[in-house]
């Protein structure tokens, strides 16, 4: 049988064209696992190499490294349409969270909701927070792979604090309708967490027309830099509200007071840094920001949409098993696909050159801007060869 032959339904810009040659890794692999991280540019390679000759010109150019946090606090601060002061530079989402945990009290109201589709890291934190008073409330999803509104509606109440959402599921693709979800929440007076990890640098992302009040993300995957840095955002009226006693001198008001003898957050989100700034990190994230901007956020999500229609069709000739939903608008870039071995699966492909990832009983398939037809068509094929090993 040769590979489901669907190309002629499918309508793409000359995206990759403009853009592959940046990504070495494409000489070699077809690198289709941007859910996981995104691919080398050249752009980052330099910054790590701007890194070292800064280092090792000027030795310890603490102001200028300063400047560039503040750089990557702006650039982070455009793509989600928020202002710098609303955001904190972090080492990981997890960190910017946490902090968040740190800084509420659970005594007026002590429910925090959050979904089954959270990345361990959101329940690992908000359990943690049951030995502060916090009471820890899951959504399930609905068998057909949804979390219906309803669902929400019977979780949050007049006792809950927090609503923590995830943008895009890690393990099935699903995206969640944050609007709604937050205007419930909001009505019934709670604030809403976002991790949109799956989704940052994907698809565009205004925190004002979402209306989330806290955002937490990373530079990993979508957004082409590498591991160590996190954002997170904090709606500005919000700031002094929430007291984080995890907490470290970046988070102070005036970091060069070097003052160890009070505790005086910054009255901005600043208050949910910690300690040193990951520097290196920095410098990689401004340049895959950067190059992301420059690519072009939606003209990404179009790209990959039509992309993942074109995955769609070949799954289906082929029979298998789709665990994200079909509609477009609702799911992110991630495409998930049922297999009876999901390890053997990732294993044989990657054999072929091919690099996906699995999680929970499912293979991701996760393209970018820069991945082509023939990309998708190479995973197709690869996948009819292993036929077996599709549920
Ligand atoms: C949805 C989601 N949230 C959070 C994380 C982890 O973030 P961090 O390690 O920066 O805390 C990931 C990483 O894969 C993720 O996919």
């Amino acid at each position: 049988m040769s590979a489901p032959q669907t190309e002629a339904r499918v309508e793409l810009g000359p995206l990759p064209l403009r853009i592959r040659h940046r990504f070495p890794i494409f000489q070699q692999r077809v690198y289709i696992n941007s859910c996981s991280q995104g691919a080398l540019s050249d752009a980052v390679r330099a910054s790590y190499e701007q890194y070292l000759s800064d280092w090792d010109e000027y030795g310890a150019p603490w102001e200028y490294w300063v400047e560039r946090g503040e750089a990557a606090r702006a650039a982070f601060a455009t793509l989600i349409n928020a202002a710098p002061d609303e955001v904190a530079v972090t080492t990981s989402l997890s960190a910017g969270v946490s902090a968040l945990a740190s800084g509420l009290r659970f005594t007026r109201r002590s429910k925090v909701v959050l979904t089954d589709w959270e990345f361990p890291t959101i329940g690992q934190i908000w359990h943690a927070q049951e030995a502060r008073g916090a009471r820890v409330v899951h959504v399930p999803a609905a068998d057909d792979g949804t979390i219906p509104l309803e669902h929400f509606e019977r979780a949050i109440d007049d006792d809950t604090l927090l609503v923590s959402i995830t943008h895009v599921c890690y393990r099935n693709g699903a995206m969640v309708d944050v609007p709604r979800v937050t205007e419930l929440a909001h009505e019934r007076g709670a604030l809403v967490l976002l991790d949109a990890y799956q989704a940052i640098g994907s698809l565009p992302i205004d925190v004002r027309d979402l209306g989330v009040d806290f955002l937490g993300a990373g530079v990993l995957k979508y957004l082409l830099g590498s591991a160590g840095l996190g954002f997170f955002y904090c709606r500005r009226n919000l700031v002094d509200r929430v007291w984080p006693t995890q907490t470290g001198w970046f988070a102070d008001e005036n970091i060069f007071a070097m003052d160890h003898t009070d505790y005086s957050p910054a009255h901005t989100a600043a208050r949910f840094q910690s300690g040193t700034p990951p520097v290196p990190a920095i410098y990689a994230g401004i340049a895959g920001i950067g190059l992301m901007q420059e690519i072009g956020i939606p003209a990404t999500r179009e790209h990959v949409n039509a992309l993942n229609a074109h995955l769609l069709d070949g799954l289906d000739e082929l029979g298998a098993t789709v665990a994200t939903p079909r509609a477009a608008v609702a799911r992110g870039a991630l495409m998930c696909i049922r297999s009876t071995d999901p390890q053997a699966l990732v294993a044989a492909l990657d054999g072929e050159g091919i690099v996906t990832s699995e999680r929970d009983g499912n293979l991701r398939v996760s393209a970018h801007c820069y991945n082509t037809v023939e990309d998708v068509d190479a995973v197709l094929a690869a996948l009819q060869r292993h036929r077996t090993l599709l549920a």
